[in-house]
């Protein structure tokens, strides 16, 4: 029992040592043999006593395969190449599983309103991904990838169909919860195929939603997820002109903070709810080619404060269907009227509050702030 209790201990102290000079590999090599030495020690106890150091084995191969996905980040190229080859095989089967069979045909236009935001996509993205060179040429620094956070439904994910359908690429729309694994360096696994399928095509959108999901804070050990998209997305500036890395998220806070610094996804788009002008255009977008009795949809907008995006589309949604009832109850035609849109209104709430958006506004702010921002050069 103690020589097995010996064991443990130095494998441990081993584990230690190696994490200290950050060679991933051996620290996996004897915090796995920690663990199987941990669990020769729970087989030769009972009760309480062995409860705790399965407990506590469990642990150690936890962090073993987080040590041991690393060491995979961290050996060169050809070997990296090397395991995956030897490690796929079947998984090669389900290759294609985030590709859009169809490019989007949206467009930035098709945007209702966020002026703003459109102009800042243009600048950053849609020009640096299409004419690379004439960047080079001013020594403008381009590449990483953008971060879009705001409230829900207010178009960040229209937003990134729209910017596949401009750039003319292949689309992968991934959510976070597609890529994440309960398996123990599964998920960085899915993450690395993800970004071998994208880097296949000539020009690619990688878009990863709801991004808290997969890249949160976890203490200051860069290990497991956050790790893997550090190493993948550091290859990212030689190759901006093929593969744009869009995320998104509705709780940027709770983002690591390396994986937002520049060069990762370093260029951070507040995708805020519609004011009224925008309101409007999201009205006159969603009412396109439908039959309404020509009034303005100025007044709607003005009377719908708080509303995001998706809530002018449901209220647009429910009016067109008020409308239509209508008109299969009397068998004439009939438009969508005015007051079709205040009896809706009576029954879609708004779904953005004040509180949350100072969260946001806040977040913003602390970024923005100039004097000692924190070293952002790397
Ligand atoms: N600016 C806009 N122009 C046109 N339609 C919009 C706009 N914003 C939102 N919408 C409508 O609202 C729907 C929801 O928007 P979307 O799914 O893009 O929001 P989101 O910001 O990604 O939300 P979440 O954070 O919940 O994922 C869209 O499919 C679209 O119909
Ligand atoms: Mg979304």
């Amino acid at each position: 029992m103690s020589w097995v209790a010996d064991k443990k201990r130095e494998n441990e102290t081993a584990a230690e040592k190696a994490l200290m000079d950050k060679d991933y590999a051996k620290a996996f090599f004897h915090t796995a043999k920690a663990a199987e030495f941990g669990l020769r020690l729970a087989e030769e106890s009972n009760g309480k006593i062995a409860r705790r150091y399965v407990e506590d084995a469990l642990e150690l191969i936890q962090i073993a395969g987080e040590l041991k996905a690393k060491a995979q980040s961290q050996a060169p190229a050809e070997a990296r190449e090397a395991v995956r080859e030897a490690t796929t095989g079947e998984e090669d089967a389900a290759k294609t599983q985030w590709e859009l069979k169809d490019k989007p045909t949206e467009k930035l236009d098709d945007v209702a309103g966020l002026d703003d935001v459109k102009r800042e996509l243009r600048e950053k993205v849609i020009e640096p991904f299409l004419h690379p060179e004439a960047y080079e040429r001013f020594k403008v620094r381009i590449g990483g990838g953008i971060l879009m956070y705001g409230p829900p439904g207010n178009g960040k994910t229209f937003i990134a169909k729209a910017i596949a359908g401009e750039l003319d690429a292949a689309f992968f729309n991934v959510n976070a919860s597609q890529i994440k694994d309960k398996y123990v360096g599964e998920t960085e696994k899915n993450l690395q195929k993800l970004f071998d399928e994208a880097r296949q095509h000539p020009r690619s959108v990688l878009f990863l939603d709801e991004v808290d999901h997969l890249l949160a804070k976890r203490g200051n050990r860069k290990i497991g997820t956050v790790a893997q998209f550090l190493s993948l997305t550091d290859g990212l500036i030689r190759n901006t002109n093929c593969m744009l890395v869009l995320a998104a998220t509705n709780k940027p806070w709770v983002l690591d903070e390396a994986v937002i610094r520049p060069g990762r996804l370093g260029t951070h788009i507040y995708v805020g709810p519609p004011d009224a002008v925008a309101r409007e255009a999201i009205i006159a977008y969603q009412m396109r080619d439908v039959p309404t009795d020509g009034h303005s949809g100025a007044d709607i907008a003005a009377r719908t404060d708080g509303y995001s995006g998706a809530d002018i589309a449901e209220l647009c949604d429910r009016a067109k269907r008020i409308a239509l009832n209508r008109q299969l109850a009397s068998g004439e035609d009939q438009l969508v009227s005015v007051d079709d849109f205040t009896e809706a209104i009576k029954h879609v709430r708004p779904s953005v509050t004040s509180g949350s958006l100072k969260q946001f506004e806040s977040w913003r702010d602390v970024r923005l702030a100039p004097a000692g921002a924190g070293d952002d050069g790397d």
